[in-house]
Parts: structure tokens; sequence; C-alpha cells
């Protein structure tokens, strides 16, 4: 398998590119997702000659440089990487550690003191977002933010006016254009390519409307629950955690029209015309599930009714798609793991030349798979040898085999922030967009129904898409 991804290498800088990073400092290091994702992303670039900067980890722990360097290398080998000591030397070489609290400015000071004669740091926290008011304060009070670009993590919010606060607390110290909010989804092959197979081949684009098509399809399911995320899981539930966010790119990138330009301020406006034409959910087309055994999980309530499952029919009101449902389906302990997109065209009329007249043909379905692997299937309805009539057969495209490995979403984001491209950042419009579509659901959740672990989730759901078909498992090889 081809281990060299040299997409983002090649990619032409964006027409507001700024300059490349001279410094990358990541304040929360000894965390969890640095463990599980950043060294590995790190690495990956390193290997790529793709890191050309020192990167300075900050956090509360007492930690030299060397635990540091160990914990990268513990990291990076846990994720199943095969560790070339080279390349992990040349990483180690950049690292450098400061310790400090974040509600101490004495921290900044020495963060400032590390990165002296930085003139464009980037500072990516990974770190509660309760907490990076906080941190970019300390930035700014330390004459840090005036080049910065500051990289944070979802959550942007738990709703829509907290969007906006964590926004409006932000912007006192840093403008808008400085703030890399990473949603993980924009950084998958999968979701690039759905925007490629629209509007790079004229016989896939006319297909993509309400002329042709019935409804549209996310699932997004994991056959894992959520084990020991109960404290970050249960105030949270799937709708934060997955829909306003992730799959609401993946609604964006199949439903936006073409964005006339590559520069990121094109490409977002092209997204925020299409959430405004999102009509507002109604929690009446919304079902909620909880897996059976979910409250038994450390840091769950006793009497939790947050969802682990969540199913919803979005309307868009444009001449592309008014009259085509966009049904949403996620979940955790589900029976499979798999994030595809499916367009579910028209039904054919009865076949009048065909002898075996009973079966009406299966509409036609284009999926595009973006997790576990990437790839495109197109169903259609054919006459095959060995049966007497029509039957579906699906045509199936694995991207893997044709284009080898592409690079993880950790990778191709950490890379973008560094040099400069915010094009798969959301913008703060964009989130407020995003809430104001699921707030009624927040606002008004109807209630959890339980389900077997290994299902396809409650029965409840299928309702949902009742006189447009049923839900369509996805897409496994
Ligand atoms: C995260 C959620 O943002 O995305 C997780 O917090 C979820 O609950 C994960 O499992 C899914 O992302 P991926 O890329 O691993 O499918």
């Amino acid at each position: 398998m081809a281990t060299a991804a040299p997409e983002i290498a090649r990619r032409a800088p964006a027409a507001d590119a700024q300059r490349p990073a001279d410094v990358l400092v990541v304040f929360g290091i000894t965390g969890d997702l640095a463990k599980v994702m950043t060294f590995r992303s790190l690495y990956r670039l390193e290997r790529r000659g793709l890191l050309d900067c020192p990167i300075v980890g900050v956090a509360v722990d007492d930690w030299d440089v060397d635990q540091l360097k160990d914990r990268a290398k513990t990291s990076i080998e846990s994720t199943g990487e095969q560790l070339d000591p080279k390349v992990f030397e040349r990483l180690a070489d950049r690292l450098s550690y400061v310790e400090g609290d974040f509600g101490d400015a004495a921290t900044y000071e020495r963060v400032a003191k590390e990165i002296d004669g930085a003139q464009q740091p980037v500072f990516y926290l990974e770190i509660p977002p309760f907490l990076f008011g906080r941190v970019v304060q300390g930035l700014s009070e330390a004459g840090l933010t005036t080049n910065a670009r500051v990289v944070v993590e979802k959550p942007f919010g738990h709703d829509r006016a907290s969007a906006t606060e964590l926004a409006e607390e932000l912007h006192q110290y840093i403008d808008e254009s400085q703030l890399y909010r990473i949603d993980h989804y924009l950084g998958k092959m999968g979701l690039e390519e759905i925007l490629y197979l629209r509007f790079a081949n004229a016989m896939l684009e006319p297909l993509w409307t309400r002329n042709h098509l019935e409804s549209v399809q996310i699932t997004m399911t994991e056959n894992f629950g959520v084990e020991d995320r109960g404290h970050f899981y249960d105030p949270v539930g799937a709708l934060r955690d997955v829909v306003v966010n992730h799959l609401m790119q993946v609604v964006a990138a199949s439903a936006m029209e073409i964005p006339s330009r590559r520069d990121p301020t094109s490409i977002k406006d092209a997204e925020i015309d299409l959430f405004r034409a999102v009509v507002t959910a109604d929690p009446a087309h919304y079902v909620r599930g909880q897996y059976d055994g979910y409250l038994d999980i450390d840091g769950v309530a006793p009497n939790s009714t947050t969802e682990t499952y969540a199913a919803l029919r979005l309307d868009i009101e444009n001449w592309r798609w008014a009259g085509v449902p966009f049904f949403i389906r996620t979940g955790k302990r589900l029976a499979t793991t798999a994030t595809e997109l499916r367009l579910v065209f028209k039904h054919p009329p009865k076949l009048g030349f065909h002898l075996h007249s009973q079966r009406r043909p299966e509409p036609n379905q284009f999926v595009v798979r973006l997790d576990p692997t990437t790839g495109v299937r197109l169903q259609v309805d054919a006459h095959r040898a060995d049966m007497a009539g029509a039957s579906a057969v699906a045509l199936d495209l694995e991207f893997e085999t044709e284009g080898g490995e592409g690079p993880t979403p950790y990778e191709v984001l950490l890379h973008a922030a560094m040099v400069g491209d915010s094009t798969r950042f959301t913008r703060q419009d964009g989130v407020e967009e995003a809430w104001r579509i699921m707030q009624p659901l927040l606002d008004s959740p109807p209630p959890v129904h339980v389900y077997s672990p290994g299902s396809w989730g409650p029965e409840a759901a299928d309702q949902l898409v009742a006189g447009h078909g049923r839900w369509h498992e996805p897409w496994i090889t």
C-alpha cells in the first residue's frame, strides 16, 4: 500500500494564503488528543518533509523535554505507525516544553521567551473550550497575537447563543481571520471527493438535483460506544457531538453550489448560502435513541436522557433541492462503522416491455463512502444472465486501490494551519447557521428510545423515512 500522499504538498496556495508558521505552539500537549492524533500527524508530516519549524508544547504537567519526547514516541507507536528512527529524531529535535498554569500570566511570559523572535506563530489549543478565552487573552497580553493564527478544537459552543458568546470573547483579542476552527471532517479526503465528483464531472453534476433525486441519506454509524468518554459525552449527545458539525459539513459539500474561486472566502460563502437555504429543523422529524447499557458508563448520569443515536430530516428550500429531503442518522454501538452519502434516485415506472413485469425496478443509488475508506458505488438495475429478470447490480470503485492511502484529516488540517490556508476551517457565520438549523431540536428534544447494541438503532427512525423508501444499510466491503 502506498504511504506517500503528495496531494496536500502539491496544492496551490490559496489566493489569500499567509506566511508559513515559524513556530507551532501546542497548548495541552500532554493530553489525550495529542496522544492519539497530534504526535502521529506531526510525525507523518515530518516524514513527508512538510514540517519546517520548532514545536513548543505547553501544559500544566511538571515534565521536561525528554518526557515529552518519550510521550511523542510511545504515542506514535501506539497508533500503529511504523517508526522510522531518523524521521522521529528530526521530529524530536523540534520539540521543547514550557510548563505552566493557563491561568497564570507568567506562563505566557515563558512562552514568549521560548518563541522569542518568531514572526508567524501558530497556537494550537487542544484544551477544553472554557479555557480558549483565557489562553488567547494570556497570549494577547504577552504581545504574542499580532500575526498569530489560533487553532481551536470543537465544540464551538453548545447552542447558537453560546457559540456567539465564545466568538465574541475571542474576538476581543484576535480577528476572525486569525481563528482556525478544526472540524476534522473538513480534512477528510471523502469530503473533498464529493466536491470533485460533483463539479469535475459533467456526467454527474446534472444528477444532483430535485429533477433526478428522490431523497438523500447521510449515514454515520459507529460500532463502538462511549466507553471512557462518559464525562465528555453525557452533557453533549450525538446531535452536538457529530451532527451540527461533521454531518452538516457533509450536507454542505453535497448540496452547495460550485464555489466560483479556490480562495477560502469563496468556498465558505458557498457553504453559507446553502446553510441559509436549509429550513430550521423540526422536532417532529427527529428521533433520538440511547443504547442499552449507556447508563452504566462512568460519567453518565444515572437517569440520563442523552441521545447516542440521532436521526433527522432536513429540507432545503432552493431551486436545486426543494422537495428532496435530506435524511441524516448517526449512532454509537450500531451494527457497523461507516460513513456515507447516498443519493436515492426517483423510482422508474413499471417496465412495459419486460416479461416478468411484477418486479418494480429499484431506484438507482449513488453512494460516496467517506469511512472507513473512500469509494463510490453506483447501484443500477440490470439484466443478469443468472436471473430471470433485472436485479440490482453495484458498480464499485475503491479509491485506495486507485490512488493509494490519503493523508489523515489531522495531517491535512495541521499542515493547512501552518501554511495559513483557512479553506478547511469553519467560519463563525457557518457555525452559527448550523446551530440555527439545529436549535429547535435542542429546545424541544423528543424522548429517547432505547436500542440494542449491534442493531441499526431504534425502530422509530423508520417512520422518519416513511413515504421515501427506507433507510439503506451502509455499503461495506
Ligand atoms: C468526534 C466525536 O468528533 O468524531 C466522536 O467526538 C466520533 O464521538 C468521531 O466518534 C468520529 O470521527 P471519525 O473521523 O473517527 O469517524
